[in-house]
């Protein structure tokens, strides 16, 4: 029998994920690697992200749009699991075209990406305030509320912009809902149906030109040879399956979500970077077991200038957390591991590093997964030598301190993944490639 051959799919998608809490440092990533790249994809989540990119001596918080975008060869795209504000989208075009960068023709977003309403984000903060002292501490974005119409078959679609009596129908039916809710329960002014779609028509005219059919787009290009980095937005401990659930996200930011967000097939997806800080921070409420309470907890937070791209709020910090760590390279399949923020840590005498758990009087090595569980382990710490010296000016691995490579060797010992690149400072340039 004549033999046929097929072509096998290149592996030539790679997934940049947080593995902690959120803003490791991804934004600064995925802009350095963007070079290499043909697209970039954000995947998942939606305004909550801030993904800050510092060149030619601006600082730049993304939101929405991939951090790509400064790299004028490079496609961005904005993936059917990506729910758009669309306020906050054209602002952010606006900020964009400023700097002096073409946004069209580089930026597409997805057919099938769900809409934030304004009514999403007033619910956003009224779900909070009603929870208390249980409040998640939620970027008030509208996340939860426009995920939670997606799941329940009731959201609106960047395609329903392209038909003015389809959009109107879905928001006519979408405000009686949420109306009543507002009105009755909460004791809220309504939303006028007529004055939302007249302003709804007004941003379809804008956004036209960037919709398409990116599930398809992505599959073609990957097919043709060409390559693509899918930007995760917060990070694993965050992910409504994995993380300290209730207080999570409502999305997927594991590497697994990159496929279902953004429609390319799992079996392009060649390698998967965690982006690992150097210590841990965390925005809002939920478990985190090595926290700081205390002046070094302080110090990390003014060092590495720790607060929230998005909403300015101050984060949290604790040392490096290894059992947190192994749970969230594990469930992403992360192949190499970017660290960032090393430099935060130059001026400690000495480091320490999170490496198991004690729960109830017994040592425990798996991240408890749920969050009571969580919420009572207390960290088992080793202590490493602090290396006292700066590593800015380091662009090879041989070039940094002994003593922080010992910690960068650590740290790759006991998570079993190779550290490829270390990031010394905020700058594109100020990295470590090995
Ligand atoms: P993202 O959400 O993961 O993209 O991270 P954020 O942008 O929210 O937070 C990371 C912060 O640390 C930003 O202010 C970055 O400019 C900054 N940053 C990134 N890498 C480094 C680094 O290696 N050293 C220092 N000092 N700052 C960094
Ligand atoms: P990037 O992409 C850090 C946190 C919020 C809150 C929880 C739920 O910049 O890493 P949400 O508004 O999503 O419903 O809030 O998730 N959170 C983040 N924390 N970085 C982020 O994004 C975050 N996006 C959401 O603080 O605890
Ligand atoms: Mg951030």
């Amino acid at each position: 029998m004549e033999s046929k051959t097929f072509t096998k799919p290149a592996r030539n998608a790679t997934v940049i994920v947080g593995t902690q809490f959120g803003d490791e440092g991804k934004g600064k990533l995925v802009d350095y690697l963007s070079e290499k790249y043909d697209i970039v994809v954000r995947y998942q989540g939606g305004a909550n992200a801030g993904h800050t990119i510092c060149f030619d001596n601006k600082s730049v918080v993304l939101h929405l749009i991939p951090s790509g975008i400064f790299n004028e060869g490079c496609v961005c795209v904005i993936g059917n699991g990506v729910v758009i504000d669309p306020v906050a989208l054209l602002a952010e075009i606006k900020k964009v075209e400023e700097l002096g960068y073409d946004v069209k023709g580089r930026l597409f977003i997805s057919h099938n990406a769900h809409l934030i309403m304004p009514y999403h984000k007033r619910l956003d903060s009224l779900h909070e305030d009603a929870q208390g002292d249980q409040k998640i501490g939620t970027t008030g974005r509208g996340i939860g509320p426009s995920y939670e119409d997606k799941f329940a078959r009731k959201g609106i679609r960047v395609v329903d912009l392209l038909n003015p009596h389809v959009l109107q129908e879905k928001l006519r039916e979408n405000l009686a809902a949420k109306n009543k809710l507002f009105r009755s329960i909460y004791e809220k002014e309504e939303f006028d149906v007529e004055e939302m779609v007249r302003e709804h028509f007004e941003f379809d005219k804008i956004i036209d030109p960037y919709i398409t059919n990116t599930q398809l787009y992505l599959n073609r290009q990957l097919k043709a040879g060409k390559t693509v980095l899918l930007e995760g937005a917060q990070g694993c401990l965050l992910d409504v399956d994995h993380g300290t659930y209730p207080y999570v996200t409502s999305s997927n930011p594991t590497s697994g979500g990159a496929c279902t967000g953004s429609g390319i097939a799992p079996n392009y997806v060649g390698k998967v970077i965690g982006v690992v800080k150097a210590y841990m921070t965390r925005v809002g409420n939920g478990a985190f077991p090595s926290e700081l309470f205390d002046e070094t907890g302080e110090r990390l937070g003014r060092i590495g200038h720790e607060f929230g791209a998005t909403t300015g709020r101050k984060r949290r910090c604790g040392w490096i957390d290894l059992v947190a760590l192994r749970y969230s390279l594990t469930l992403n399949g992360v192949t190499e591991i970017a660290l960032t923020k090393l430099d935060v840590l130059d001026t400690f005498e000495e480091v320490n590093v999170c490496t198991a758990y004690m729960l109830d009087g017994r040592e425990i090595n798996d991240f408890p997964t749920d969050h009571e569980t969580l919420s009572r382990v207390k960290p088992v710490y080793k202590t490493l030598k602090g290396w006292l010296s700066s590593n800015a000016h380091a662009r090879t691995f041989e070039e940094m301190h002994q003593d922080a490579r010992n910690y960068v060797s650590f740290l790759e010992d006991a998570l079993e993944v190779p550290v490829t690149f270390v990031s010394v400072g905020p700058g594109r340039e100020e990295t470590v490639f090995r």
